[in-house]
């Protein structure tokens, strides 16, 4: 196992380690989201009752190769808790996610939790948020509009940077969900609030990757050990 897998895997156990029999879970997606199912498997295995609500298309696919038995969130609406990966994290638990394209999913299912897990490699522990390029998932109809208001907005708020489709292949990329995804590269966010807030008024933009008040607590693991931020 290399050693950013056995990472992923130590904090995915400690995760498991929050949980209790009987929970119904939100369940992420991602490499580290794809080592907890993988640990819960295991002791669904061996017996352990819980389930399910998966963020992704393919982290059902995963939990049903598994036998980590799923539900959709319209039959299990209220969850007791949510794990889930990040992109990058910062002291306040405020996160950069939807690197694995899966944010609209991921924001609906850890807002019907009543807790969010996240877990991750330390390398994910950040000052400040937005080295890693913020997700910006948006409607397909009139991409150049809602891409010219999201460039003439951020740059009020002293934001500048590469904002570029994202792509898979030579075609776009499109979520689950059937949208598009502009990967927005500002270098640093140093206030996310006013971001989100700006961003929530272009009414092309289905959902952005600032996960913010939604995180309970944040495993990392490193090399020495495991951190906890709550
Ligand atoms: C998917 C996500 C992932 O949780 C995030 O990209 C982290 O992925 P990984 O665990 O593979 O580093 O937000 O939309």
């Amino acid at each position: 196992m290399s050693d950013a897998t056995s990472l992923k895997r130590k904090a995915a156990e400690a995760a498991f380690a929050e949980l209790e029999e009987g929970m119904n879970i939100g369940i992420g997606t991602g490499s580290t989201a794809e080592a907890f199912v993988r640990v819960l498997s295991e002791h669904v295995a061996a017996g352990f009752a819980i389930t399910g609500v998966a963020t992704s298309e393919r982290t059902e696919a995963l939990c049903r190769e598994l036998g980590v038995s799923t539900k959709t969130l319209d039959e299990l609406p209220i969850l007791d808790v949510t794990v889930d990966g990040a992109d990058e994290v910062d002291h306040d638990l405020r996160l950069i996610k939807g690197g694995g394209g899966a944010l609209l999913r991921e924001k609906i299912v850890a807002f019907s939790s009543a807790r969010m897990i996240v877990i991750a490699d330390s390398s994910k522990k950040v000052q400040t948020l937005g080295a890693f390029p913020l997700p910006i998932e948006v409607n397909g109809f009139g991409l150049t509009s809602t891409f010219m208001a999201i460039r003439r907005l951020t740059e009020t708020l002293g934001l500048e940077g590469e904002i570029v489709l994202r792509k898979s292949g030579d075609k776009p990329f499109i979520t689950d969900g059937g949208h598009l995804i502009l990967d927005a590269s500002f270098g640093r966010i140093p206030d996310p609030e006013a971001l989100s807030a700006a961003l929530a008024t272009i009414p092309g933009i289905v959902e952005h990757g600032l996960f913010l008040n939604l995180a309970s607590m944040a495993i990392l693991a490193g090399p020495d050990g495991i951190e906890m931020l709550n």
